[in-house]
């Protein structure tokens, strides 16, 4: 390489004088205009860095002058829509039932909060859309053990069922098996005879096992489950009559109860969820389909 200023005859434009295998590199520098820009955008990019979160430490990284942070940003955005949420919850909270049902914009929060509140207290218990299980009572049936008026079902949140709780609703089908109260040959007439309130007879069941369980059930069961078997909410106690069931249809099932009840248990609400809240329930609850 030679270094060998010189004019290049074609162009007119100075060389810089380098020359690698006899090709001569002309000299022509960026426009001013392009290499101010380029400077600019570098001060600039120093500028941001300085100001906003940019060069990663070791432990943690710099946070910028202006002290900027999206999460703020993101929590500022949160509390303020809760701020908002609480409002309404507070409106929600002092309003009737009626009330909440004649303003559209009152019922619609109660609805968004019921059905949150449902997925993630009810749905392990309930099933998704309170189709229920067994043990477990559809709440989407209107098959009601203690009552689906709004206010009903508010008092069952509110309180539970056999909880311990205060106010809890209570009651107790007795143990007529494992205290003795029927005998075990009496227990197969009663449940022949629960079978046949429900249209699903008992094949191995005759004539006479049914009519001796239907004397028993009027003696032992009706007080309780009505002389039709069809239920009694003062108690709780689920219409024998009826194809909805809460344990289930199959005669071991039947058995099983009668000789020793499950006594379903359902927590309180009352001292986790908030008034407003609870009201929002009911009202989901109410219209998974099978409100009164
Ligand atoms: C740990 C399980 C469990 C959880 C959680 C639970 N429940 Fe229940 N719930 C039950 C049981 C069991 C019964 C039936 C008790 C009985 O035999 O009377 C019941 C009964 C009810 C009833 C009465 C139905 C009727 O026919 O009268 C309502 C209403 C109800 N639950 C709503 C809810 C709501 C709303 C939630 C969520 C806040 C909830 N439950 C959470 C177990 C649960
Ligand atoms: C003191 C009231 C009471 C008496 C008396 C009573 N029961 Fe019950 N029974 C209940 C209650 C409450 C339930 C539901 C509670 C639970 O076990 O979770 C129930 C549930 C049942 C069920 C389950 C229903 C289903 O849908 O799965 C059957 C079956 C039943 N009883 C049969 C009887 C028979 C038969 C008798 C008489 C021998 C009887 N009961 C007497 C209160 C009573």
């Amino acid at each position: 390489m030679t270094t060998h200023i010189e004019k290049d005859p074609h162009s007119g434009t100075e060389t810089t004088g380098h020359v690698w295998d006899g090709l001569r590199e002309l000299n022509t520098p960026l426009p001013k205009w392009w290499l101010y820009t380029w400077l600019a955008c570098i001060v600039w990019a120093f500028g941001l860095m300085l100001l906003y979160p940019s060069l990663p430490y070791f432990t943690g990284y710099w946070h910028g002058l202006l002290g900027y942070s999206t999460r703020t940003e993101v929590m500022q955005d949160v509390a303020k829509i809760a701020g908002q949420r609480a409002l309404v919850m507070d409106k929600v909270a002092a309003a009737s039932f009626e009330q909440i049902r004649a303003t559209p914009a009152l019922l619609a929060e109660a609805q968004t909060a019921g059905r949150t509140s449902f997925a993630n207290n009810c749905q392990p218990c309930h099933g998704a859309g309170g189709g229920g299980r067994p043990g477990y009572p559809a709440l989407a049936a209107g098959a009601w053990l203690w009552g689906g008026r709004l206010e009903d079902i508010q008092q069952t949140l509110q309180h539970g069922i056999r909880s311990g709780a205060e106010g809890a609703r209570d009651s107790q089908m007795p143990r007529f098996g494992v205290d003795g109260v029927l005998k075990p040959e009496e227990i197969v007439q009663v449940a022949s005879f629960v079978m046949t309130l429900y249209g699903t007879p008992r094949r191995e069941a005759s004539a006479e096992t049914v009519a001796a369980g239907a004397a028993l059930f009027a003696d032992n069961c009706a007080a309780c489950h009505g002389e039709k078997g069809q239920g009694n909410r003062e108690f709780g106690a689920p219409a024998l009559a009826s194809r909805t069931h809460l344990y289930g249809d199959s005669f071991e099932i039947v058995q099983g109860q009668i000789t020793n009840p499950h006594m379903g248990v359902m927590p309180a609400w009352g001292g986790k969820l908030d008034p407003a809240t609870i009201k929002s329930l009911a009202i989901y609850v109410h219209d998974l389909g099978g409100g009164e």
